[in-house]
């Protein structure tokens, strides 16, 4: 098992979550994070530490979410690893709970 980012986390990307983990498996990417679902212990550590609960652990992801157990796996390939936490974009708070952002995500 893991835990997922989804679709909340694209444009948001406040970064809290990457300060729990106890094994540093966030990734980051333009304007969202992943979690490395082979690195993830399932600690459930970051879940509440999300301000617009994107994370969500992989058998309680919402259905119209799943494809964000493969971009997940898929991204946390390719993009950096992030550990310590940032600065919010500046516009963070006007993305927050916008509907269907999955075609804002950048790559
Ligand atoms: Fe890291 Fe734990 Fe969250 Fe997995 S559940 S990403 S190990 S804080
Ligand atoms: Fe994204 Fe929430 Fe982390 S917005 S960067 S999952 S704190």
């Amino acid at each position: 098992m893991t835990f997922v980012v989804a679709e909340q986390c694209i444009k948001c990307k406040h970064t809290d979550c990457v300060e729990v983990c106890p094994v540093d498996c966030f990734y980051e990417g333009p304007n969202m994070l992943v979690i490395h679902p082979d690195e993830c212990i399932d600690c459930a550590l970051c879940e509440p530490e999300c301000p617009v609960d994107a994370i969500f652990s992989e058998d309680e992801l919402p259905e119209a979410e799943t494809v964000f157990l493969e971009l997940n796996a898929e991204l946390a390939e390719i993009w950096p690893n992030i550990t310590e936490m940032k600065d919010s974009p500046a516009d963070a708070t006007e993305w927050e709970n916008v509907p269907d952002k999955l075609q804002h995500l950048e790559r």
